[in-house]
């Protein structure tokens, strides 16, 4: 094997740099082959650190000069590393300017400084501020800024850095200038520049202390139809901060620049936040609810930041999880409060909190815990890395704010308040720890969290065991927990962890019971924090008169799975009893499980698919309930993502459960095809489209009811679709109609396919959703075409580019990621067509790459056939000469 993985960085291995810098001056004479960089620092010794060298990292620069305090070094005196520059110095304080040449339209890797349809933007985290020029390019480097950028002013008018504009001016050559400075300490990850042909919507709001400040938010002229959205919800994010956080805006102007080539969401830099255009552009036409919902959430993320990242960063790059866990966990808070803020009663504001942490398990279950079970294992604080890029995961970003959740259960809202503001009271100005952030929590608190840092530091998803045993004569119930995680790569042995488990009781009338412990008062409560702190635990409740249901793990209160036995009755139960809306729901996800997972056993088995006729009845009270807030149902009656399921499923085989997964379909909507009518046509919106919660979870029923019909394919159902199609007066409308056709055998789906394209083809973010529905299409009769040759021949289309992300995210990743059955395929050429993607985009962008290539990573879970298959692509993919680091990481690990 000939993979050869980087040096391998170590998080014990951390030592302050002997040197930092106090303030950075840079000017950038921007030309698209070579743009001219001059960085002054001042470089400070740091009495806290070991004597040594300044070091500067640099990456692919072309060094022009350097000079200490404005002379020539001497000889020896400043030397190249193969990873930079170290110049030794006697001095405690010098002034170093360095030159150094780039060439912007040659980045591909969308890392550092790149071109993006004529204009200039940068991308700095984690490393990409040592591609632009050389600097102690580390988070623990906090230095003051002022910047001033020069570029033609036809092709690039606008030019705009961090912090607060100082001057702009004409230059001879049609050139112009303009300077900024931004007063805050940052590391330089945060570093931003933009030069480009752009227009800004513009708004000024007032903060909590009175202080005017201009949001604004820059997007190509054509595209200023689709900034409202994106400025609303800046606007909801600043006042959310300043309500529930007391936390203000610092700037006098905060920007967000759209740009259509990006590799991530978005990222934070102080005062300009730069945004994949997926996240900001959004109207009725081209966005559906789901774009509103995420540009409302990755825009709050975005400005969360700016406390929890930039006021407060991280020491160095294994404490990520320190900005991205509490930011995660803030922009959830803030989501479920505007979902349940637009609702009109405290039990429809329940149910929207639940719909909102729902998401937020699906999204988690299904992205996380496979990451969790497979070779890219680790805990949310990692305690090693090849590539830093690798590890802007699912377990540190969303197991991480779990792990805040967690805090912010054991602590409640006011302690984890108190928590907050200690935190900024010790740590502003400051890279830090995630120590350092647990410990402010346990000190504001009088709480002992010591137990509860293994969280930082084991990773594996542990099960927790339920179990429950009722004695009638003494009238208690005795329920045991008990916790076990399995080794993870690189980690054999695991330790019991501090688990807060939320449980109720359901008595035999559905209604939940006060609960009482032994040796306690009754307070009247019906749901309580139970405190695992050891491997098993018992807890005895008194004065129950009958056996009663347990409800385990009301809200998701721990990123665990939850082994309990409950047969078929007591789902169904709990499917119309639990009065904690997540666990209702997720009762019905078990259930869903069961079904699908015995139907494709059935079918591995050569044996009929029958559905059971109890599961029919369960699905059907919830469907005809009239009651329930229709956005919760549309998420209880929806199936389990396949992904998840295939995490279930052991060995995973992805032909039987997709067989499993039609045919559930279309039983259920054939057989309840009268009340899915019903509903659908009840559940209209009139008037004009807004982005509101009620009406959004309208139309996500009425879309599930509309995708169960056309799954059974009666001629009344496609009728319907084809009518919505050509009748929709929004996205969310439009594209549910395709996408319910699209997942279904009509022949019509070809047509409105085609339509859609003629529309939107000059459209890159609807084209995106075109790309992917195609890649993800099901085969629903051997007659469908094979989705692998759709997605060789729509890689022709000319809107397609292996060099923009979200092309690649949506039509190789939706094939990759969410289509398991074809992509499956017995033949193994969509694993050759993996392994010829991943050397492609391994030449240009490796970051991409490496996304793509982790799409197989938890390839050992699969039948021993498959298997077969998918080592053979590794071993393709890792006999490849010059794989980057972010590749060879994941090949490396997928092969250990
Ligand atoms: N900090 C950004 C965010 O959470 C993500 C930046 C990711 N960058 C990277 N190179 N992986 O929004
Ligand atoms: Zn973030």
């Amino acid at each position: 094997m000939r993979t050869e993985q980087g040096p391998l960085i170590r998080r014990d291995a951390y030592q302050p740099l002997a040197f930092g810098v106090e303030t950075v001056d840079l000017d950038f004479i921007l030309d698209p082959q070579a743009t001219l960089v001059t960085n002054r620092m001042r470089c400070v010794r740091n009495p806290d650190a070991a004597a040594g060298p300044i070091v500067l990292f640099g990456e692919g620069l072309v060094l022009v000069s350097v000079t200490l305090d404005g002379a020539a070094p001497t000889a020896g005196q400043v030397r190249e590393t193969g990873s930079g520059l170290e110049i030794d110095v006697d001095a405690d304080e010098v002034l170093v300017e360095v030159v150094t040449r780039i060439n912007p339209s040659a980045n591909l890797t969308l890392s550092g400084l790149y071109q993006s349809r004529g204009g200039y933007f940068t991308q700095c985290e984690a490393e990409g501020f040592r591609s632009i020029t050389y600097f102690p390019d580390r988070p623990d480097v906090m230095a003051r800024y002022t910047v001033r950028l020069e570029a033609d002013a036809a092709t690039c008018p606008v030019l705009l850095s961090n912090g607060n504009l100082l001057e702009t001016g004409a230059l001879p050559n049609g050139r112009h200038f303009a300077r900024w400075e931004d007063p805050f300490l940052k590391p330089s990850y945060l570093f931003a520049l933009v030069a480009a042909d752009l227009k800004a919507l513009e708004r000024k709001v007032d903060t909590m202390s009175g202080r005017e400040v201009l949001l604004q938010v820059w997007v190509e002229e054509r595209d200023l139809d689709r900034t409202a959205h994106a400025m609303d919800s800046l606007v909801h994010s600043l006042r959310w901060d300043e309500d529930v956080f007391g936390l203000e805006l610092d700037l006098d102007r905060f920007m967000i620049v759209a740009v259509s080539d990006f590799n991530m969401g978005a990222m934070e830099n102080k005062g300009l936040n730069i945004f994949n255009t997926k996240y900001v552009l959004a109207n009725p036409d081209t966005g559906t609810d789901l774009d509103f919902e995420n540009v409302e959430s990755v825009v709050a993320h975005e400005y969360f930041h700016n406390w929890t990242g930039n006021r407060v960063t991280c020491r160095d790059w294994f404490q990520l999880t320190l900005k991205e866990g509490l930011t995660v966990f803030r922009d959830q808070q803030f989501t479920a409060d505007m979902m349940a803020r637009a609702s009109d009663s405290p039990a429809a504001a329940e149910s929207a909190r639940a719909v909102t942490r729902i998401a937020n398990v699906r999204g988690l279950r299904s992205g996380q815990f496979p990451e969790d079970a497979g070779p890219m294992a680790h805990p949310i604080r990692p305690d090693a890395y090849q590539e830093i890029n690798n590890f802007y995961t699912a377990t540190v970003y969303q197991k991480g704010a779990e792990v805040i959740r967690m805090i912010h259960t054991l602590l409640g809202r006011e302690g984890f308040r108190n928590g907050m503001d200690l935190y900024f009271s010790y740590h502003d100005g400051q890279a830090v720890t995630c120590d350092d952030f647990v410990g402010c929590m346990a000190e504001a608190n009088g709480a002992d969290l010591d137990l509860f840092m293994r969280w930082y530091s084991q990773a594996g998803t542990p099960h927790l065991k339920a179990e429950g045993v009722y004695d009638a004569a003494s009238r208690t119930y005795a329920l045991t927990l008990t916790q076990h995680t399995a080794p993870t790569a690189g980690q054999a042995d695991k330790l019991p962890l501090h688990i807060p488990v939320a449980i109720g009781l359901i008595g035999p009338d559905g209604a939940d019971l006060p609960l009482q412990l032994e040796g306690e008062v009754r307070d009247g409560n019906t749901t309580r924090v139970l405190q695992l702190r050891s491997e098993s635990q018992t807890w005895r409740f008194t004065g129950i008169d009958a056996e009663p249901v347990p409800s385990v793990l009301r809200g998701f209160s721990a990123p665990v799975i939850l082994d309990i036995v409950e047969d078929d009755a007591r789902l169904a139960f709990r499917m119309a009893h639990d009065s904690d809306p997540f666990n209702r729901w997720d009762a019905s996800q078990r259930y869903m499980e069961r079904v699908v997972l015995g139907l494709a056993a059935a079918h591995a088995a050569g044996k009929p698919m029958e559905v059971p006729q109890a599961f029919g009845l369960a699905f059907r009270a919830l469907l005809v309930n009239e009651t329930l807030d229709p956005a919760f149902l549309a998420e209880t009656l929806a199936l389990p993502s396949e992904t998840y399921l295939l995490e279930r499923m052991q060995p995973a085989d992805p032909a039987p459960l997709r067989a499993a997964l039609i045919h559930l379909m279309r039983e259920i909507g054939h057989a309840m095809q009268a009340d899915f009518l019903s509903r659908y046509l009840d559940l209209e919106v009139e008037g004009e489209y807004r982005y509101h919660p009620a009406d959004a979870g309208k139309r996500a029923l009425r879309g599930l009811c509309l995708r169960y019909l056309s799954a059974w394919g009666g001629p009344t159902a496609i009728d319907l679709a084809l009518k919505q199609f050509e009748h929709a007066t929004d996205m969310t409308e439009r594209y549910g109609a395709l996408a319910a056709l699209v997942q279904s055998d009509a022949p019509q789906r070809f047509d409105a396919l085609a339509a859609f394209h003629e529309r939107y083809k000059d459209d890159a973010l609807v084209l995106d959703k075109w790309f992917q529905l195609q890649a993800g299409a099901w085969r629903w009769s051997d007659a469908a075409p094979a989705t692998l040759d759709q997605v060789r021949a729509l890689m022709d289309n000319p809107a397609f580019s292996l060099s923009n992300p979200n092309k690649v995210y949506a039509l190789l990743g939706g094939y990759f990621r969410a289509n398991a059955a074809e992509f499956h395929r017995p033949d193994g050429a969509g694993y050759a067509f993996w392994a010829e993607q991943v050397i492609a985009l391994n030449k240009t962008n490796p970051q991409v790459a490496s996304r793509m290539a982790r799409s197989l990573e938890g390839w050992r879970k699969f039948t021993p056939a498959i298997q077969a298959g998918i080592r053979a692509a590794f071993e393709r993919v890792s006999a490849e000469e010059g794989l980057s680091p972010d590749v060879a990481e994941i090949v490396g690990k997928a092969l250990a």
